[in-house]
């Protein structure tokens, strides 16, 4: 196997060689603009005449209290200041919830957590409205805060009911069963650190419409924010977005508040108006990925196979209920990862905290609950003293062995164990085992771990309405095609794959298909590009859009040349009848104009056979699953708890690649980001509910130099998704961030080590002091 990632060429021989634009290993189509410097981001729009700009205020020491007076005196008489406004400025509901309707944009009467808005200051420049905000003055009555998990615990504070899975007697197995263990973990959050910040621009045209531009994984949300916020028709308000300079899940309900607070701006003055986070502002003000506490106990056998499981999930919600449903769900729905637990228990509880509110982060809980099931095989390999991966291959789903505790059957158990076996082959996981123990009894010091752990990730949105997309596809006369649908670019290359698809569906070139902006006034009522889906999903619509077009064109033609339409062909730009070219589609659509034949044409799709019933947790609220699988290889250094991540070799399912190149480019960046989840991104909150970790001095994201120095990533020799998804692909963005998991448990592997039978005390993220100290542990003999 090689130790590098292969060049697109190389990706591209492994997807079979056809004569499509789907399947290329074709660049981004922003690549060069984005290395450049010349994407537009919101930001960098044309400034309309006359804009303002927004700053949040604050109150600066305040975890809960009751507002007592909002002083704005001193900030109106500052050099340049419009107006200030508060949650008496806003018109209609003051509301930014994506469903449960508790995030006011203001904060009105109680401040909930450290950082939330209480007044916005509009002015003629950004350091204009930034100085004065410092000047609003906020009284407050301070109220007792609850700021952990523990502490919500503690108090029974709950944002949303508890929820569960069962199959069996769980509880009674555990203590039966001939070998038990429980354990707790602690697993931390994650800032998004997009490189672009939030941002909105809200542009007023006649008759007091909107147009908003918004850093948005969720322009159809943002209109109906907007809208709402305003007390007008949604038709009122239209919401664009080209690209974010990614989003990660911190831009599906979080762009929210920002665009309704330019919006409520622009309504108030009449004026265009502008905001855009500070940066410091952004991590204090926006939600993050859940943090959790879980508390497992499993009853296996003395192979180490499970018989039986209770796992309790614990996260903090922050202060409100956000997307913390959908979260904590998957996080159950992912606490089996790829394992069969014939009797299971798993619980969740969303705990209230008077601390920002918590959202979506690639995954979406997912790779939370998955994390618990690796740290229970790991914990289980070493109870038993078998090598982990064998626990692991031994408890994976498989025939007679393949329906989840929700309900649903896995289909392709045998795919994952393909996977999990070819990898372990490939990158000689078994002479490196060897390896590794001569290493680690030849150093006192430096010790080495290895792992190997697969990933299981559901594809669709839980909710399952939300599984439904629209596309607007027009054909000109010239033979080029527009394209708009319902998903947003935020990096991840939706844009080129969908051209690649339309091109091939509507049988012209890539260069013959342009991609613009997604529009709410396009294509209406869209899905948060979320969920891994928007491939799936718009593609599809698109599919049926150009299908429609080709069809009465193929049809028109036939006329003329008095053949079965089947006998038509549109490829590349030309038209073919009865295998002969003649013409090109330019010519055909002029003709067809010509002849008053719509050359527009709208498409729609929704996802078959998922049907979710959470009242009884039972069904099928996945298409498919992704599969993938990583080993990689570590060395820490047990005087300093520092590690460096030696070798990473990935074998991923991504069905019939789209595009082997952008495929392969969100499995890299996906490993790394969570890489960075597991090992150095650490969120520390004081005990005064303040976050003190809120910029990169404070906040370690991996760079460039983090990513492994032998790093393969391949993509599995699929036959194809078995669903009938577009081109018989496998969504890929989510996915690979559970890879790294390898990372945390090849860390554990490597502590583990000094004290073969003793199980780590190792939460994460393993920072080098958290290592340190299951070091300290271990040597002194105490394990979990
Ligand atoms: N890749 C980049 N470069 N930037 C991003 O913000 N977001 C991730 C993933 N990959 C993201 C990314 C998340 S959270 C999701 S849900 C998917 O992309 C969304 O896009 P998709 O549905 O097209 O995969
Ligand atoms: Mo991704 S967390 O579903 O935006």
């Amino acid at each position: 196997m090689l130790h590098r990632t292969p060049t697109p060429e190389e990706a591209m021989a492994q997807t079979t060689a056809r004569d499509t634009e789907a399947g290329k290993a074709v660049p981004h189509d922003s690549a060069l603009k984005h290395v450049t410097g010349r994407a537009p981001y919101t930001d960098d729009l044309p400034e309309p005449e006359g804009l303002l700009h927004l700053a949040p205020c604050w109150a600066r020491d305040c975890a809960h209290g009751r507002i007592l007076d909002v002083d704005t005196s001193a900030a109106q008489a500052m050099p340049g200041v419009i107006t200030v406004l508060t949650a008496a400025s806003i018109p209609g509901e003051n509301d930014c919830a994506p469903a449960m309707g508790d995030d006011p944009i203001l904060a009105d009467g109680i401040i909930h957590f450290h950082g939330q808005v209480v007044a916005v200051v509009v002015a003629v420049s950004r350091d204009a409205a930034r100085r004065a905000a410092l000047q609003v003055s906020v009284e407050v009555e301070p109220l007792p805060a609850i700021l952990t998990v523990d502490d919500a615990l503690a108090a029974d504070d709950t944002v949303l009911p508890d929820y569960a899975f069962q199959r069996g007697e769980p509880e009674a197995a555990v203590t039966e069963a001939p070998c038990q263990l429980s354990t707790r973990l602690h697993i931390g959050g994650q800032d998004h650190f997009y490189l672009e910040g939030q941002v909105a621009m809200a542009v007023p045209w006649e008759d007091g419409d909107l147009h908003v531009f918004s850093s948005t994984q969720h322009p159809s949300e943002v209109q109906h924010t907007v809208a709402k916020v305003l007390d007008r028709l949604e038709a009122s308000v239209s919401v664009e977005v080209r690209r974010m300079g990614g989003a990660f899940g911190g831009k599906e309900s979080q762009a929210n508040q920002w665009a309704a607070l330019a919006a409520l701006a622009a309504h108030v003055t009449g004026r265009p108006c502008k905001m855009r986070l500070d940066r410091d502002d952004d991590m204090i003000m926006t939600g993050k990925r859940h943090d959790f506490r879980v508390d497992m106990r499993a009853g296996f056998d003395d192979t180490g196979r499970i018989l039986a499981t209770t796992m309790d999930f614990a996260s903090r919600c922050g202060y409100s209920a956000d997307l913390s449903l959908g979260i904590n769900d998957r996080a159950l729905f992912h606490a089996d990862n790829a394992y069969y637990y014939p009797q299971a228990l798993l619980r969740s509880r969303r705990m209230r905290t008077n601390t920002v509110s918590n959202t979506a982060f690639r995954g979406f809980g997912g790779p939370q609950g998955m994390l618990a099931a690796e740290r229970l095989m790991d914990a289980i390999a070493i109870t038993v003293g078998r090598d982990p991966l064998d626990v692991r291959l031994d408890n994976l789903y498989g025939p007679d062995r393949e329906t989840t505790p929700y309900g649903m059957v896995v289909e392709e158990h045998a795919v994952l164990r393909d996977i999990m076996e070819s990898l372990a082959q490939d990158c000689q996981y078994r002479t490196r085992r060897e390896r590794i123990a001569a290493f680690n009894a030849d150093n006192a010091f430096l010790k080495k771990g290895l792992a190997l752990t697969p990933v299981k990730f559901g594809i669709s949105f839980t909710l399952t309405h939300l599984n439904q997309a629209g596309a607007l596809v027009h054909l000109y006369k010239d033979g080029s095609v527009h394209l708009n649908h319902g998903g947003t670019e935020m990096g991840q290359g939706l844009y080129q794959k969908i051209a690649q698809i339309a091109a091939d569906e509507m049988g012209v070139s890539l260069a013959s298909v342009h991609v613009t902006a997604a529009r709410t006034d396009k294509v209406p009522n869209t899905s948060a590009t979320a969920a891994s889906s928007s491939t799936d999903l718009n593609g599809m619509a698109v599919v049926n859009a150009c299908k429609e077009i080709r069809e009465r064109l193929t049809a028109f033609a036939a006329r003329q040349y008095d053949v079965a339409p089947a006998g038509v062909h549109m490829h590349a730009d030309w038209v073919y009848v009865d295998g002969d070219k003649v013409m090109s589609v330019a010519d055909l659509a002029r003709a067809a104009y010509t002849a008053r034949i719509s050359l527009s044409a709208a498409g729609y799709y929704a996802t078959p056979e998922i049907n979710w019933d959470r009242e009884t947790a039972q069904g099928r609220p996945f298409f498919y699953f992704a599969h993938g699988a990583a080993c990689s290889e570590v060395t820490i250094d047990t005087l300093t708890g520092e590690h460096r991540v030696d070798q990473v070799d990935v074998l991923h399912d991504v069905g019939r690649s789209i595009n082997p190149a952008l495929d392969i480019g969100q499995i890299e960046g996906g490993f790394v980001q969570g890489m960075g989840w597991l090992t150095t991104e650490e969120l520390c909150w004081d005990d005064r509910g303040r976050l003190r970790t809120h910029a990169p001095s404070t906040y370690k994201i991996p760079t460039a130099s983090d990513v492994p120095k032998a790093f393969s990533v391949r993509l599995y020799a699929s036959n194809g998704n078995p669903k009938p998804t577009v081109f018989r692909s496998k969504a890929v963005g989510e996915p690979p961030l559970m890879l790294p998991i390898s990372v945390y448990c090849a860390i554990n592997d490597a502590v583990s080590s000094l004290r073969p039978g003793l199980i780590p005390r190792l939460d994460a993220p393993a920072t080098p002091e958290a290592v340190l100290i299951a070091v300290q542990e271990i040597r002194r003999g105490n394990g979990v």
